[in-house]
């Protein structure tokens, strides 16, 4: 019996591979099936159905009104325009609140909506849950940082691991979290050294957002690249319309972009 594989998926070890060829890794959101075409045709290695979706397709101020459900319909049309990138689908708030409703929630992510692969947000504290899903072959991305789901508890979105001490624990964090088993990291606004100190040391991909150009790869919200978030853009994100004719060539200036480290420069980076 021959079992052929679809065309060209990419898998974890081909990200892997990227990290040790210091090749970067390009990593975007999308939201539905037309998005996730363009962004997989447009070469993005990995798509990530964002919780993100709270604020910017259903207009909630934070990510935590965000259910397992709204997750699962978007993942599902995601995945069906995905045929090589790599597709995350983000845990939204209290649906990993222990290991049981973790590997339900997630085994729902991986066979009723497509995704390769679930994120979660945390640290220490998820050192259970991230084994678990390892155990059970769950490929895990590890999300730390800043964390918007703390966000009732924080009351503010801010860079990240600035003190000596902050820095250490994000450090902490980020081998205990590989040890667990997590096969990528996401580090959200984070000084650039300390970015730069975290991916040196991981033998995972760790994909930045707002973490300066050191990371083995770069992600950000659809609708920061396209400039159309309603409000105030955060600094590290880029409105790649400008200077751009359409979408499409948005898109593929981003992919080049970050392929050649020209993004993120020094203003979308913290110090
Ligand atoms: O929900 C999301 O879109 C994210 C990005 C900020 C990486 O987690």
């Amino acid at each position: 019996m021959s079992i052929q594989t679809s065309i060209s998926q990419l898998t974890l070890p081909t990200l892997r591979k990227m990290k040790q060829e210091r090749q970067p890794i390009v990593a975007l959101t999308a939201y539905d099936y037309s998005f996730a075409c363009l962004l997989d045709h447009s070469g993005v290695d990995i798509i990530l159905v964002g919780d993100s979706l709270g604020m910017v397709i259903q207009g909630h101020q934070t990510t935590i009104p965000v259910s397992m459900e709204d997750m699962l319909y978007h993942t599902s049309i995601v995945s069906r325009g995905v045929e090589r990138a790599l597709l995350v689908m983000d845990m939204p708030f209290m649906s990993y609140l222990n290991t049981e409703r973790a590997l339900d929630n997630a085994t729902d992510a991986l066979q009723q909506a497509g995704a390769h692969m679930v994120k979660l947000e945390g640290g220490l504290d998820q050192i259970p849950i991230v084994e678990a899903l390892s155990r059970h072959e769950i490929p895990v991305c590890a999300h730390i940082g800043l964390k918007p789901q703390s966000i009732l508890k924080t009351g503010h979105y801010r860079v990240q691991g600035r003190s000596a001490q902050a820095a250490k624990k994000m450090i902490e964090e980020a081998a205990a979290l590989e040890k667990a088993g997590a096969d990528i990291l996401l580090l959200e606004c984070v000084p650039k050294m300390l970015a730069a100190e975290i991916s040196a040391n991981s033998e995972i991909p760790v994909i930045g957002i707002g973490a300066g150009n050191a990371c083995d790869g770069q992600i950000l919200v659809l609708h920061d690249l396209l400039g159309i978030t309603p409000g105030k853009a955060p600094k590290f994100a880029k409105n790649f319309m400008q200077g751009n004719a359409d979408i499409q060539t948005a898109i593929r200036t981003y992919v080049d972009d970050v392929r050649s480290r020209k993004f993120p420069a020094e203003e979308h980076s913290f110090n």
